[in-house]
């Protein structure tokens, strides 16, 4: 039963935890936050955010859920409560089922994407793209029927390529802790770093006038994420989007780490353990996942051309249209080799990720409701079924891209901010640090027990404003015009603010538009309306569950909140 289950090695934890973080963020999302935010105007906010927002968050959940864990919780609902002692912390905790779900209803789908560019590149069937420049782009669009303007898009094996996604997450989940999720990290980890490692050298020795169709030196695509830029300190969009990195990337705010931590025994390291895995993570993002999608998109394509496709923060465009037809300058043999390691990179880490959304949710039902493994994975994959065939369904910019929002970005900052206060505020920074260093192999420096309980959930604070309250403005802008009382013409709301999502900020205004657009326009208006409503749901529906779980535990005389 779920109780007994358990890591099998040390080994096997650190690759599952760094599967859990190593995802398609690593490859796909980092350098296009990168290339978005200024490219090396970037990095600076991104390692100070590691440093005062990512390690103190990562050891926060270890820890949390390791305490949790001594008393058979495994979810965040349970782990909350044992540390929060009020009887609300346990619905906090739901943002640890919540998120979990809504991340897997659209990551699985895009990891589907990934099984299938693998196999295709494999058998060579992108070879036409050599000579086609739409054959990517119609292969894709062919496997999620998306057309423009229009609200539905199916695909029928795009939707069958899904359907098997989702059956072998489940298929794994099935298997526990030690045989399933262990086993996939062990084998998907190395494969992973090699792939990457392999894509990265042969990406970097790209010299124009040597390889065909290369226009300009690698060397370039790497300075722009490496050359420093100050001036990017006093805007606060990039420190926003550095923040949002961060959390993505590793996994906070999210109850997957709580889960996964709450196998640990007892007297187990969490400090040395925790930071090796957030280590592992940043050598495939910021070094690994650096030197591959821009260098080489920048090596065929230009500087300009690239910025101008990661305009949106996303590297989809580059990664699934772009590259299988860049990989054909390489000759049809190593075109196929290259296609196959990048989407089977992408692949291994996306999957050893939604594992690890999958998880929380199964062991709150394991533990809650006494089911098995079998019916807890399938019920999982039951529970995914309302949320993502939307998703599928339906333009990117409707579901897809709203859970993303919501539950992908923003969710993840409440949560992370409502924790630290659990933690080093009501458990106590006292209490805490030492539950922290239970065990610890890493002497953590002192000057974290002040991060931990001042710094984080201070700048967490300021995060959270920012995320609700961003302007359309610059910053300075707004600022100045604070100080010297100079209008700044009429007030507006950033697309990717809280406030402008919610009044549609982000999509162009319906009465500017033809009819075909505008009505489309107005289909995804309606569309984001009801996928608001189904999370609103999906939230109640995990509260709900909470609440009779703890009814019946009170019943048992277990609790007594
Ligand atoms: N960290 C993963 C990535 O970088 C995403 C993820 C989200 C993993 C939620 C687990 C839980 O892609």
């Amino acid at each position: 039963m779920s109780g007994k289950e358990r890591w099998a090695s040390r080994m096997g934890l650190v690759l599952a935890m760094a599967g859990n973080a190593v995802g398609l963020g690593n490859f796909l999302r980092f350098p296009a936050q990168a290339a978005k935010n200024g490219g090396g105007a970037f990095l600076i906010p991104y390692f100070v955010a590691l440093v005062v927002l990512g390690l103190p968050l990562m050891w926060i959940e270890w820890t949390m859920g390791r305490y949790g864990g001594r008393f058979g919780h495994h979810s965040a609902p349970g782990v909350f409560d044992s540390m929060g002692k009020r009887w609300f912390w346990k619905y906090i905790g739901v943002f640890g089922l919540w998120c979990n779900l809504l991340i897997a209803s659209y990551y699985l789908y895009i990891e589907s994407w990934t099984m299938a560019y693998a196999g295709y590149s494999l058998w060579g069937g992108f070879a036409p793209a050599a000579t086609d420049p739409k054959f990517v782009a119609n292969f894709f669009s062919s496997m999620t029927g998306q057309v423009d303007n229009q609200l539905f898009a199916f695909s029928s094996w795009g939707m069958v390529l899904f359907a098997v996604c989702i059956s072998f997450n489940v298929w794994i989940l099935s298997k526990g802790l030690a045989k399933g999720i262990e086993i996939v990290s062990k084998i998907g980890m190395p494969l992973l770093i090699v792939f990457a490692m392999f894509l990265a050298i042969r990406g970097i020795l790209l010299a124009p006038g040597v390889d065909p169709g290369v226009i300009e030196h690698p060397a370039v695509g790497l300075n722009f994420v490496w050359q420093p830029k100050y001036d990017s300190l006093w805007d606060p969009s990039v420190w926003l989007a550095a923040a949002g990195q961060i959390f993505f990337t590793l996994s906070i705010g999210m109850g997957s780490i709580h889960c996964y931590a709450s196998y640990l025994r007892e007297k187990d390291d969490i400090t040395l353990t925790g930071a090796g895995a957030a280590w592992t993570n940043e050598f495939c993002e910021v070094i690994l996942g650096g030197t591959i999608l821009l260098p080489i998109a920048v090596a065929y394509l230009g500087l300009t051309a690239v910025t101008a496709m990661t305009a949106g923060g996303s590297g989809f465009g580059l990664g699934f249209m772009v590259f299988p037809q860049l990989f054909q300058h390489w000759g049809p043999g190593l075109a196929n080799a290259a296609g196959f390691m990048w989407f089977g990179l992408l692949f291994f880490a996306a999957i050893t990720s939604s594992l690890a959304m999958g998880q929380p949710i199964m062991a709150f039902l394991q533990t809650e409701f006494g089911f098995t493994r079998r019916g807890s994975a399938i019920t999982f994959g039951a529970m995914l079924l309302p949320l993502s065939l939307p998703v599928a369904l339906t333009h990117e910019n409707a579901f897809f891209g709203d859970f993303d929002f919501w539950a992908g970005t923003f969710a993840l900052v409440v949560f992370a901010f409502l924790e630290t206060l659990c933690f080093g505020w009501v458990f106590g920074i006292n209490n805490s640090w030492r539950e922290m260093m239970t065990g610890a192999e890493l002497k953590v420096p002192t000057i974290f027990r002040f991060v931990i309980k001042y710094v984080t959930p201070t700048l967490l604070f300021l995060i959270l404003i920012g995320f609700i309250f961003k302007p359309k403005q610059e910053w300075g802008t707004v600022a100045k015009s604070l100080f010297t009382g100079q209008s700044i013409g009429t007030w507006e709301w950033a697309g990717d603010g809280m406030i402008g999502k919610l009044q549609h900020a982000d999509l162009p205004d319906p009465a500017t538009l033809g009819p075909i657009e505008a009505e489309f326009q107005k289909n995804l208006r309606t569309a984001r309306t009801v996928d608001r409503l189904m999370m609103i749901g999906a939230f109640a529906g995990f509260s709900y569950l909470v609440h009779r779980s703890w009814k019946r535990r009170r019943a048992e005389g277990k609790v007594a909140s």
